[in-house]
């Protein structure tokens, strides 16, 4: 009986260790639980409902998607402005979904606290926007292309194919040598950066749950950036796992 207690706590302190590398919401970039307006009664101080609702959500964005979304005209990537541009991949004609929820407050035309799902969006307390380097805006081709198409069949020597990335569903990402880095259930580029979904999104690059990947943190980690570390001392391994460069 007592080596049987032994095991168990044995088992609760490890599993207690598992859950406590996934560091989550709390103490990341986009844990609002202490701001003022944050006093719903049903949730006050709340960590997912600025993001989620459990009704009225609008889950054509992303499960239970419960923020006012953006309905800003973006200007995508390579459509305009990029003159040099080696592109084959299609570029959708706006975000998809898992893009248009982050620009839904980093495109910096609505406020972070306008939340409550589709017919009850209400702004809680003083409108308050991202006014920082965090806010991207609106014209797209200042930043790495969202919402594009990247399958297998983009990768080749062919008419519309690159021959310079992975393929997605057979390459592995690279994955740090030392630190802390968690990884998902299917490390292929297709499994871990693009979700399963074949097209590369904000949530590609970065995990807002901070769970999968390298944590947040102020100083190693401030921009929960899935893959943050070196192999063999070099670094970009985000970057280097998509790009045979
Ligand atoms: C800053 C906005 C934001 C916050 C806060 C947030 N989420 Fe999410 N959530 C998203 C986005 C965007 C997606 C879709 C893309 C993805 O999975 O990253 C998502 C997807 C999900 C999914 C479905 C897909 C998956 O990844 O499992 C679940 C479940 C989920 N969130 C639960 C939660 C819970 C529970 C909380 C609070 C602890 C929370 N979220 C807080 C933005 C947010
Ligand atoms: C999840 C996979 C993925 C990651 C991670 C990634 N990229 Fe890309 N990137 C792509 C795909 C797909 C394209 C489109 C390639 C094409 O159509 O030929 C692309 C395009 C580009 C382009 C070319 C744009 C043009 O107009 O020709 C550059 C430059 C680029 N990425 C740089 C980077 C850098 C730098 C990083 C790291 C910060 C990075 N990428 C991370 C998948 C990725
Ligand atoms: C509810 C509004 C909201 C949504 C939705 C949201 N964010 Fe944020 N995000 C913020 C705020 C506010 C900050 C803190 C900005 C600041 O003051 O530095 C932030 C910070 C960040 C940072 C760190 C920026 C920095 O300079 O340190 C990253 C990276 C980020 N968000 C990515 C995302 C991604 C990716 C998504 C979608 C999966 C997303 N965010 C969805 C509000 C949001
Ligand atoms: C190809 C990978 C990739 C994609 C796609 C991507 N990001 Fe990032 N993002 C990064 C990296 C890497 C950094 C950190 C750059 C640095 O620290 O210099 C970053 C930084 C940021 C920052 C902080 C910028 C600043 O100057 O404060 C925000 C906010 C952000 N990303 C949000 C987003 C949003 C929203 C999307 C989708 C529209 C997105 N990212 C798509 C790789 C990406």
């Amino acid at each position: 009986m007592k080596s049987l207690n032994l095991l168990t706590l044995t088992m609760v302190a490890g599993a207690l260790l598992a859950f406590t590398a996934r560091a989550g919401i709390v103490g990341s970039p986009h844990d609002f639980h202490t701001q003022s307006w944050n006093t719903d009664p049903s949730d006050p101080a709340t960590v997912c409902g600025t993001c989620h609702v459990p009704h009225h959500a609008d889950s054509t964005v992303v499960p239970l998607w419960g923020h006012q979304t953006t309905s800003s005209a973006f200007r995508m990537y390579n459509t305009n402005n990029v003159p040099v541009s080696s592109m084959q991949a299609a570029v959708a004609a706006s975000p998809n979904g898992p893009s248009l929820a982050c620009l839904s407050c980093h495109d910096g035309t609505v406020a972070i606290n306008t939340y409550g799902g589709v017919g009850y969006y209400t702004t809680h307390g003083p409108a308050s926007f991202i006014t920082n380097s965090a806010n991207l805006g609106t014209d797209l081709t200042h930043s790495h292309p969202i919402s594009v198409t990247y399958n297998s069949a983009l990768v080749g020597t062919g008419v519309g194919q690159d021959e310079w990335l992975w393929n997605p569903d057979t390459t592995y990402v690279l994955q740090p040598d030392s630190g802390l880095f968690i990884p998902g259930n299917n490390m292929t580029i297709n499994g871990f950066l693009l979700n399963g979904s074949h097209t590369v999104e904000c949530t590609s690059c970065h995990d807002v749950h901070n769970q999968e990947g390298t944590p947040y943190d102020i100083n190693n980690n401030p921009k929960l950036v899935k893959i943050v570390g070196t192999q063999a001392g070099v670094g970009s391994l985000l970057c280097r796992s998509c790009h045979n460069k």
